[in-house]
């Protein structure tokens, strides 16, 4: 029997989610490659982890919709616990709206380049995935958007892998002007200078998601928040995991809501050396787009090897960072996440070996 005989031709047709790579933990990587949070989170937190964590307890199941991380969400962010959904990672939220609204052949747009996995999730849902260039110095191609009459629109800001934050208003303008349903994917807000809560208020189409891997340092935790209209959300309860956010990740998540302001000299530091690093690969004739998240975009300089050469030869000196050579318009683009200070100083060292020898 031929495997296409049992396979869905959706999956068949679909290469699947790259993820970037986790190495050993044996091996002394400068792990520039996956937006992680360079830093642990704050001692706090971890004192609070260890005072909460209760191993008998595993034997239960969790709580099934997390309301002990919704109220502490609720709490910290200043809205109804109603208004948000727990996920196992937002990829766990992206899966759940992708299956919550859109059905096979509805259309799901997106401006790209972009986070990669909203394709695959469209492609899987049997969705008809289109992505709209962004339009001139990385604006919102609101017309070009619209102009498919999506179900579902996903907007990542800051946006990954450029980093760049699209104005609120855009957004706004979006939400009023679509029959579909607006995500506005925050996975990097916290190292932004603003954020879309307040939208929420004056849009019942609209979706905010969040995560607790890049800012609170919990990435191998899994925890994701989102945002949105109760009626939206009810419908979204239905289509999750009924337990889909285990209770070593949601003691955890509580603990990290609790100690918000404790993870501020962190995200200062990254931003900081965020903009640091912006200038330094400037210097060095990379071009750097102005990011508002926890990494930059830099374009390699013409003259020594391309994208795909620096990323290996970055990896043969210990340091990984993110190259994605299978879209075109990236092709010479590694994408360097914002690690520790003296992890920068090693990057630029390596830098400066390849570019003077
Ligand atoms: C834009 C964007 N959204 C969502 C995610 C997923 O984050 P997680 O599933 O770890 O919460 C990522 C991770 O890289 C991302 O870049």
């Amino acid at each position: 029997m031929n495997i296409r005989h049992w396979v869905r031709p959706e999956v068949l047709d679909m290469a699947g989610y790259q993820p970037g790579e986790q190495p050993d933990a044996a091996r002394p990587f400068i792990k520039l490659n996956t937006n992680e949070n360079p830093f642990n989170p704050p001692p706090a937190v971890l004192q609070a982890w260890a005072d909460a964590l209760d191993f008998g307890r595993l034997r239960l199941y969790p709580e099934p919709s997390a309301r002990p991380v919704r109220e502490a969400a609720a709490a910290a962010y200043g809205i109804d616990a109603a208004q948000i959904l727990v996920g196992n990672g937002s990829d766990d939220l992206l899966t759940i709206l992708l299956r919550t609204f859109v059905a096979p052949g509805e259309c799901v747009a997106v401006p790209e380049p972009t986070y990669s996995l909203y394709h695959s999730l469209a492609q899987l849902q049997g969705g008809r995935f289109v992505g709209v260039p962004w339009d001139q110095a990385w604006q919102l191609p609101v017309a070009g958007l619209l102009a498919s009459a999506p179900k579902l629109l996903i907007i990542a800001r800051p946006n990954a892998p450029t980093g760049h934050a699209v104005p609120l208003p855009l957004v706004a303008e979006l939400c009023q002007r679509t029959t579909g349903v607006v995500v506005l994917d925050e996975a990097y807000v916290d190292f932004a200078d603003d954020n879309g809560l307040a939208l929420l208020r004056d849009h019942a189409n609209l979706i905010l998601i969040r995560t607790f891997s890049k800012s609170m340092a919990m990435a191998g935790l899994r925890i994701g928040l989102a945002f949105g209209p109760v009626a939206l959300l009810e419908q979204m309860h239905k289509v999750r995991d009924s337990y889909n956010v285990n209770r070593l990740s949601q003691v955890a998540a509580v603990a990290a809501l609790e100690h918000l302001a404790d993870y501020q000299p962190f995200l200062q530091t990254i931003r900081h050396e965020r903009q640091a690093l912006t200038v330094a690969l400037r210097q060095r004739g990379f071009e750097v787009l102005d990011s508002q998240a926890n990494f930059v975009l830099a374009r390699v300089p013409p003259g020594h090897g391309g994208g795909r050469w620096w990323l290996e030869t970055l990896r043969a000196a210990g340091i990984l960072v993110r190259y994605f050579g299978n879209d075109p318009s990236l092709v010479d683009h590694l994408r360097i996440t914002i690690g520790r200070p003296e992890e920068m100083v090693r990057l630029l060292e390596e830098v400066d070996r390849v570019l003077h020898g």
